[in-house]
């Protein structure tokens, strides 16, 4: 089954409760933490998600693009996550181990994220604490951004990692899924999308995410 996880930085934050109403039919509401050094952006931080909590049923999907997120994975889950991801290129590979565990440790779920620069590879040190593995389909830090489909290649060969090693952990990727780019990301093996303009900016939003899950 394929899940959207649209990205609430596309919404309108001016009426939050209003503007998240209609993507009610996805699976994960995707929110995208960005600290201004990690990625040369800023978005929101605690009070914020603790106020998407509220607007929202949906399970609070949590994209930290912060420098050594392991200083604040538990107040993120305090905040309202059920899942927390990391990028493997914010911190040294024990404190990533160290952010799973956190957020394992307050009962949520954990995964790691990687830019497109950074290879498949370096996934797997952590996969056997991964519930959610994110690929890059842009460079972080923006949405709007165009579709990398020579991201395929890393999503294909993660998801045959995953089949041998982890099943049942989730694929997920990020950035530029849209109709036109929904179906190759299915076909290379994820089951996660991610997608902020193409879902926020559709004039028939559940429409949207149909489609997107269908690969449409
Ligand atoms: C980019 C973010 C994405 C972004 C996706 O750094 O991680 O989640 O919101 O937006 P679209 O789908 O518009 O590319
Ligand atoms: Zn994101």
């Amino acid at each position: 089954m394929i899940k959207i996880a649209p990205s609430v930085l596309s919404a309108d934050f001016s009426n939050l409760a209003e503007a998240l109403r209609p993507v009610a039919s996805a699976d994960y509401l995707h929110v995208d933490i960005m600290d201004g050094l990690f990625v040369p952006n800023i978005s929101l931080g605690f009070p914020v998600l603790a106020g998407i909590r509220k607007a929202t049923s949906l399970p609070l999907d949590v994209h930290l693009m912060v420098d050594r997120p392991v200083r604040y994975v538990e107040r993120f889950c305090d905040a309202g996550a059920a899942i927390v991801t990391v990028h493997v290129e914010a911190d040294t590979p024990e404190n990533t181990h160290t952010a799973l565990d956190k957020i394992h440790a307050k009962g949520k779920r954990a995964g790691v994220v990687v830019k497109p620069k950074t290879p498949a590879e370096a996934v797997l040190p952590f996969l056997d604490k991964c519930d959610i593995v994110l690929v890059m389909t842009v460079e972080p830090g923006f949405g709007g951004q165009k579709f990398m489909a020579d991201m395929m290649p890393k999503v294909s060969q993660i998801r045959r990692w995953i089949d041998e090693r982890k099943p049942g952990c989730e694929l997920e990727v990020d950035g530029g899924v849209a109709p036109g780019t929904c179906r190759t990301c299915i076909d290379a093996g994820a089951n996660v999308l991610v997608a902020g303009s193409a879902v926020f900016g559709a004039e028939d939003i559940p429409g949207r995410i149909a489609a997107l899950r269908g690969g449409v």
